[in-house]
């Protein structure tokens, strides 16, 4: 059985918080390194990873790539539309040629459903590079934020300001697995999936919902946000007008707790879901997440290949 990581839960938490250290290590451990230069002990030599996507990414494609460099393997890469995905071959065939010539595969796609029949026919590890429902390799990344910042995640007071999408409901499974809160700030109507919510609860997160932004962000030491749109999702002027009053500003900022830190996993919106003064102002970490994708995502690897 290989380890597949369609969500955080077949990780689990002791595995996610082993992930976090060893990113910390490895990320310290090649300070001022060239970027593309393996990792001293060179851990996944050899192996080579297939990057299937359906979707446009900038950050996901190459944090993959150059964690596969720095792990001393090499990733490539399928854009659907070339593949024969794309005319139809279907994802268990897909699945079966692919074990057959890779050792791992990432996908990037719109329904959940197709990366978990992905995994069901592959024999090689299958990560979750993004779908409508969950972006677990962020949260790997946004909480490698948080933790290198100092900030302990049992009991974290997290805030999440917009719309209840993918990334969202991975950051209420991660409240579940490492027993932090998320108070949701947003317009009814854009919840995010009440499975992932439920989930999270019974596993010990707190996850508690706002139509008040302010009243979201009060005393957070963490303040999230996202686009309002998401790839492949249906918006409109209805669903931006929702969103106004839940955009990240100094005013929204000031009511969080002091020195509070900004995360945003990009790309961003300039002027919608946050102004330019906030991610682009002494708060925010948005840089530091978008590299940690390649830290984080080198220990989701490890943890996949079981080297970790
Ligand atoms: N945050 C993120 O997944 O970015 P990309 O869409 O650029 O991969
Ligand atoms: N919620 C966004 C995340 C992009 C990385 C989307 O799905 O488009």
């Amino acid at each position: 059985m290989s380890r597949d990581f369609v969500d955080l839960s077949d990780a689990g938490g002791s595995v996610l918080a082993a992930m976090i250290d060893d990113a910390i290590d490895r990320k310290a451990a090649r300070k001022d390194w060239p970027k593309g230069k393996p990792d001293a002990d060179a851990p996944l030599a050899g192996h080579v990873l297939a990057m299937i996507f359906e979707k446009n990414s900038t950050r996901t494609r190459v944090s993959f790539d150059m964690a596969m460099r720095q792990l001393g393997g090499s990733a490539l890469i399928l854009e659907s539309g070339s593949t024969q995905l794309g005319r139809g071959e279907t994802v268990a065939d897909t699945a079966r040629v692919l074990s057959r010539m890779v050792d791992a595969i990432m996908i990037r796609t719109d329904d959940h459903a197709k990366i978990e029949e992905l995994a069901r026919h592959a024999d090689v590890p299958v990560i979750n590079g993004l779908t409508d429902l969950s972006h677990p390799c962020q949260i790997v990344a946004d909480l490698l934020t948080i933790v290198e910042s100092g900030f302990s995640l049992p009991g974290l007071q997290l805030a999440w300001l917009g719309d209840g999408n993918n990334v969202v409901n991975s950051l209420i499974e991660a409240a579940g697995l490492m027993k932090f809160t998320v108070r949701i700030g947003g317009p009814l109507g854009y919840e995010p999936d009440a499975g992932f919510v439920e989930r999270a609860r019974a596993a010990g997160g707190e996850v508690i919902f706002t139509q008040d932004p302010v009243e979201a962000v009060r005393g957070a030491q963490v303040v999230v946000t996202d686009t309002w749109v998401s790839m492949g999702q249906v918006g409109g002027d209805v669903h931006v007008a929702a969103m106004q009053p839940y955009q990240v500003n100094p005013a929204l900022m000031s009511a969080a707790a002091e020195d509070a830190m900004f995360l945003h996993c990009l790309p961003a919106h300039r002027g919608e879901e946050v102004t330019d003064d906030v991610i682009d102002g002494p708060q925010s970490a948005a840089w530091d997440e978008a590299e940690n994708r390649i830290h984080a995502q080198k220990s989701v690897l490890l943890w996949a290949l079981g080297k970790l």
